[in-house]
């Protein structure tokens, strides 16, 4: 007989938060109480920064403001570009973004005049221009200027990747993609900033932690993962097949499941509907219709339903992003929503040290080496 799986503390509450709630009604998310569909319609990628980061949605005196201090956090000091341009252009991106954001704990480190929320502030700033100063470092052998004519995180990181002012569509999937990838409760990335926050450690270290964790493909590398998938067909029927080969195989479809949600992922009918306009927008509409067809295989057959990754990956083609620079995007989003947790554990902090369940043998004697057969 077939026995549930345990561990990986699935259903496991292991704390309190006020910042989202994550499919308490099975389908729900919202953040500090707003439903993610009313923010991915009517809000900008900044006002829901402000809102995990600051505590409120701004007036739009204060989003001014707001939008003004991070265009002024955009510029990267010398002492991180010299190790960017050390970085190998091979590398993966989420490893430059793990690097960056801790060389600069080294020479922004957090003190009494580097409040944390300052830190988190600089690091949404920040991270797109890391990215591509050390991108066109590499790829181009020029050192870009990462400020851009644009004031806002979307506009900003199409601008810096494009080298131009991006288009309207793309700039708004983008904006939505950034509200929808900004904070998801106690994911293993948010969970894994806690973890090093509660030991009073700095708010870089909890960042860097998190990157790390996210990188995975069961987790944020399930966008690249996706893509890769998606990006081999061109006919549907072939991608059908492929599917039932590999569940056949009991491979995992990355895009796919989700451990809290059972029955849909609300954020995935979103980012959906914009990879469909992006399509129509296009030339080509072979890659939406491949990841329609894989959507259908993969509920007939598992009843599995796709995550935010899923249509990201089709999404984020369309808006001409690489795929290996998927996930370090949902580092510029999610970004917010560590920082929101390490705000949180540290206003009612305490160590958090689970216990295992020991299954080793038994006490044994000790035999000295010389004994040993
Ligand atoms: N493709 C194929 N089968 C899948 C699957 C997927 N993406 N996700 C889950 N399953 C299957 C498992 O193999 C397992 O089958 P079994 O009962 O026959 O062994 C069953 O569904 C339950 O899965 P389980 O591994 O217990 O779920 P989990 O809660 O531990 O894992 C995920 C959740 C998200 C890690 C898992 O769904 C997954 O690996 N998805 C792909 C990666 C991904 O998209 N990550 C991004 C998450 S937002």
């Amino acid at each position: 007989m077939k026995t549930k799986r345990t561990g990986g503390l699935a259903g496991v509450i292991a704390g309190e938060s006020a910042i989202s709630t994550v499919g308490t009604e099975g389908v729900g998310l919202r953040y500090r109480g707003y439903s993610i569909h009313d923010l991915a319609e009517g809000a900008a990628f900044e006002e829901v920064a402000h809102l995990l980061i600051h505590g409120k949605l701004p007036t739009q005196t204060e989003l001014d403001d707001y939008r003004k201090k991070l265009v002024g956090l955009r510029n990267l000091p010398d002492g991180l570009k010299t190790v960017l341009e050390q970085i190998p252009g091979d590398a993966h991106p989420m490893d430059m973004m793990r690097t960056g954001c801790s060389v600069l704990g080294t020479i922004e480190s957090e003190n009494e005049t580097n409040s944390q929320f300052h830190i988190a502030d600089r690091l949404l700033a920040s991270f797109g221009s890391m990215l591509f100063y050390w991108h066109h470092f590499h790829t181009n052998g020029v050192r870009i200027d990462t400020n851009a004519d644009d004031n806002t995180i979307a506009g900003h990181f199409l601008s810096l990747l494009h080298g131009q002012k991006p288009d309207a569509l793309r700039q708004q999937a983008l904006n939505v993609s950034l509200i929808l990838y900004a904070e998801h409760g106690f994911n293993a990335s948010t969970f894994t900033a806690r973890v090093v926050t509660s030991t009073l450690s700095d708010f870089y270290s909890a960042i860097t932690g998190a990157i790390g964790t996210l990188r995975g493909p069961l987790h944020g590398g399930a966008n690249e993962a996706a893509m890769e998938l998606i990006s081999q067909f061109q006919e549907l029927d072939d991608a059908e097949a492929k599917i039932l080969d590999l569940l056949a195989k009991r491979e995992l479809i990355m895009g796919f499941g989700h451990r809290v949600y059972t029955t849909s992922d609300p954020r995935s009918d979103i980012i959906k509907g914009w990879s469909q306009r992006l399509s129509e927008a296009s030339e080509n509409t072979v890659l939406y219709e491949v990841s329609e067809r894989v959507e259908q295989v993969m509920w007939r057959e598992k009843k599995l339903f796709p995550n935010l990754d899923f249509y990201s990956a089709s999404a984020y083609h369309l808006c001409g992003i690489p795929t290996a620079m998927f996930t370090p995007l949902f580092v510029v989003s999610r970004i917010t929503g560590w920082a929101a947790h390490v705000i949180e554990q540290r206003s009612d902090n305490r160590l958090i040290r689970p216990r295992a369940e020991y299954i080793g043998p038994d006490s044994r004697p000790f035999v000295p080496i010389a004994e040993r057969t």
